[in-house]
């Protein structure tokens, strides 16, 4: 009896404290922000996972998002009339089909209902818009896809708990060739961002400038930082993974957050990174969402 007592006990305070944390993209403070008001950590170049000079990362999305992180960007590019996901080019690095990058996502985002998930998809090659929304589908992803009726301004996003409770916990982003008419739930990347500078070679993240969309106003967007070093190698710039406990420190991150927030006057939204299972970037996430 004493020991059903006990194992009841036990559990409830397991099940307390994994409510007190677990919902609502880590932590349950962050339920009732909205999602413009959340700084997130993501990997940058999410798609490419491995050993060769042009991957970016260690793990794959899926295992990206088992780590905690939210925030997945990858590059898309046009090979014959499919989505791949290749870096620069298709015959540089060619990581496989849109289709099967976004298949673990949808999975993940059925076994986890309190995330939120933001995808940043570049689009160099113009690929129409509605052919991204062709795969969605086929990948049953769109079911997910937060789809505001119209643009909204920063102070008009949804809390993280409100888009939980609606379902749609997919916010889409594409940077260049969004189309709302045709495809509302692809939002166009540089309507609600700027970002800062990327190909940094200092390791010391500098500077905090406004280099995306060139010469727009910071006012009404939210901002992502490109806080990923690259080597220089004969003019060739390569994914530096040897600096990454470095890059990825809290220390590191929060320097530049820190510019950051001297010149735009608040934290940053997205905060993109390599090799994002290195250093610490969680607990940075943490201290910039005052958690
Ligand atoms: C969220 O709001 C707080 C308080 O107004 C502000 O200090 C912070 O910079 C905001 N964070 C983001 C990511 O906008």
């Amino acid at each position: 009896m004493s020991f059903i007592m006990h194992f009841v006990a036990l559990l409830a305070v397991v099940l307390l404290a994994q409510s007190a944390t677990a919902a609502c993209n880590g932590n349950n403070a962050l339920c009732s922000r909205k999602y413009s008001n959340v700084t997130q950590v993501g990997a940058h170049d999410s798609a490419f996972v491995g050993v060769l000079l042009p991957d970016n990362q260690y793990v794959s999305a899926a295992d990206v998002l088992n780590l905690g992180v939210r925030f997945l960007q990858a590059q898309t590019h046009n090979l014959g009339g499919t989505i791949e996901m290749c870096h620069t080019s298709c015959i540089e690095l060619d990581a496989g089909s849109l289709a099967a990058y976004l298949a673990p996502i949808k999975a993940w985002l059925d076994s986890n209902p309190d995330e939120v998930v933001t995808l940043l998809l570049t689009n160099q090659d113009a690929i129409p818009v509605s052919d991204f929304a062709t795969v969605f589908a086929a990948v049953g992803l769109d079911s997910y896809a937060f789809s505001p009726t119209s643009a909204l301004t920063m102070d008009e996003w949804p809390t993280l708990q409100s888009m939980i409770s609606a379902g749609t916990r997919l916010v889409t982003f594409m940077d260049y060739h969004a189309d709302t008419s045709k495809v509302p739930y692809i939002l166009d990347e540089f309507a609600y961002f700027f970002e800062t500078p990327y190909d940094t070679t200092d390791s010391s993240f500098p500077e905090c400038s406004l280099d995306r969309p060139a010469g727009a106003s910071p006012d009404g967007r939210m901002y992502i930082v490109n806080h990923f070093l690259d080597l220089d190698i004969f003019g060739i710039l390569i994914p530096d993974r040897l600096a990454a406990p470095r890059t990825n420190s809290v220390s590191s991150i929060i320097a530049q957050a820190d510019l950051c927030y001297q010149a735009w006057g608040r934290v940053p939204n997205f905060i993109l990174l390599d090799w994002i299972n290195q250093g610490q970037p969680l607990a940075a996430q943490n201290e910039l969402n005052g958690l």
